[in-house]
């Protein structure tokens, strides 16, 4: 199994890249799957859920012709309306296959997703979504079997805000007949840059951005091309990792504009931030100051953040109280953490994390992605060696991650 070996107390300097964002190129591929043509999709991150979402769409019958960054997909005739168990329990956001499939062909059987590290997180939003477009859904072994001869539009409130949940029905409302008027949607620029391909594909959406979008159903979507909108996370990541270690860094290919909560929280950490077209540049030179934040849907502080302030934090002047309301079990990084030396309480949804001077170099476990993310921030600022173990989690989201953080002075290989 992989690890990486990280030597601590570097500090970080120079000029990091930013890719294209997984979780808007993955509905994004997803999307093929609503028309005949040719959907060509570029600045597509290398990553592990994007080669697993490649091998789903091949094994569906798409043709799929990859030319890193970009992508060429073509599902003129889908053989295989089924998403295997297998493929679903690595990668839960194969269940954007769903509403595509049963949209265009009618029919689709998709495993249940199950639990993962973070929390139970159901889909009974996207089910109920796609019934009140007129689908039948039964549950049978293990999988979600739909048919629908055609959906129809509906008007449908979501209980809950959720990302692919709002993904999904938009991409199904594109060719079903009528209206639907999706209410409580998800905010996130993820949904948008969707939005955004499905328009140039021919798709009547507005409202996309804000919490009621409204699609016009059309009969047919056609080719386009399109290109996946900058990795917020991955951006957001970065920063976080130079404010905990100190350094002066410059992201390009980003987007400030979609970061508004986590640059707000860097600030107060004591960064200095600068802002211009595609560029955010970061300037640490003191310890920084502990934050409080809580986290909730888009445009308020990400979940995908959390992990990585978790270990600002660790290291910061005084107490930061980080409570988590999208996902139930997401403090898995902080048991970890204390193995650094972390002073970290835990009461229900609510961290509690006293700064301490230092951290100290061991060996620790990631047990998702972004928890991963956090111990590798951690490793960067704790003295001596630290060795994060089962780092596939890390390769799901994180292109090229050893080569950026080596790009800007850190010590840090993978073996
Ligand atoms: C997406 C992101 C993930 C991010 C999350 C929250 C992708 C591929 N993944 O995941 O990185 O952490 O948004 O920003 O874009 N829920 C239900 N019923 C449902 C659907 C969701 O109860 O049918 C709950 C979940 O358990 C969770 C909350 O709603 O507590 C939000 O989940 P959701 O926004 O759906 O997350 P994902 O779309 O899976």
């Amino acid at each position: 199994m992989q690890k990486l070996i990280i030597q601590g107390g570097v500090p970080l300097n120079g000029e990091v890249v930013i890719s294209g964002a997984k979780n808007a190129a993955l509905p994004l591929l997803c999307a093929a799957l609503l028309t005949q043509d040719t959907l060509k999709i570029t600045n597509v991150p290398m990553l592990q859920d994007i080669n697993t979402m490649l091998a789903l769409l091949r094994q569906m019958g798409t043709r799929v012709d990859a030319t890193p960054p970009m992508v060429e997909l073509c599902a003129d005739s889908l053989i295989h309306l089924v998403a295997p168990y297998e493929m679903v329990k690595t990668m839960r956001a194969a269940i954007l296959v769903l509403g595509p499939l049963l949209a265009r062909a009618g029919e689709a059987e998709i495993s249940l997703p199950g639990g993962c590290a973070i929390g139970m997180r159901p889909v009974d939003q996207h089910i109920k979504g796609l019934q009140a477009m007129g689908a039948e859904i039964a549950i049978r072994h293990g999988y979600i079997h739909a048919v629908a001869k055609k959906l129809h539009g509906a008007r449908i409130v979501f209980d809950i805000v959720t990302v692919t949940g709002t993904e999904n029905l938009m991409m199904a409302a594109c060719i079903a007949d009528g209206v639907t008027v999706l209410e409580n949607s998800a905010r996130e620029p993820e949904v948008v840059d969707l939005a955004e391909c499905l328009i140039k594909m021919g798709a009547k959406i507005r409202g996309h951005g804000t919490d009621v979008i409204t699609v016009e159903g059309v009969a047919a979507l056609h080719g386009a091309e399109h290109a996946v909108m900058p990795d917020r996370i991955e951006t957001g990541t970065y920063l976080a990792a130079v404010a905990a270690a100190g350094g002066n860094v410059t992201l390009t290919h980003a987007r400030a504009d979609t970061l508004d909560a986590v640059l707000d929280k860097l600030t107060e950490a004591g960064a200095a931030i600068t802002r211009s077209t595609g560029t955010i540049g970061i300037a640490m030179n003191t310890r920084p100051k502990a934050v409080n934040l809580k986290t909730a849907p888009y445009p308020a502080f990400p979940t995908d953040m959390q992990a990585q302030f978790i270990a600002l934090n660790a290291i910061a002047s005084g107490t930061g109280i980080v409570t988590e309301t999208i996902f139930e079990n997401r403090f898995m990084h902080v048991q970890e953490m204390l193995r650094l030396g972390a002073k970290i309480d835990v009461e229900g949804n609510t961290a509690i994390v006293h700064g301490v001077e230092r951290l100290t170099g061991a060996t620790v476990m990631a047990t998702d992605l972004r928890a991963s993310a956090c111990l590798v921030i951690a490793g960067l600022v704790a003295e001596g060696e630290t060795i994060v173990d089962r780092i596939y989690h890390l390769d799901r989201g994180y292109e090229k991650i050893e080569q950026k953080l080596t790009g800007i002075g850190a010590r840090i290989e993978r073996i």
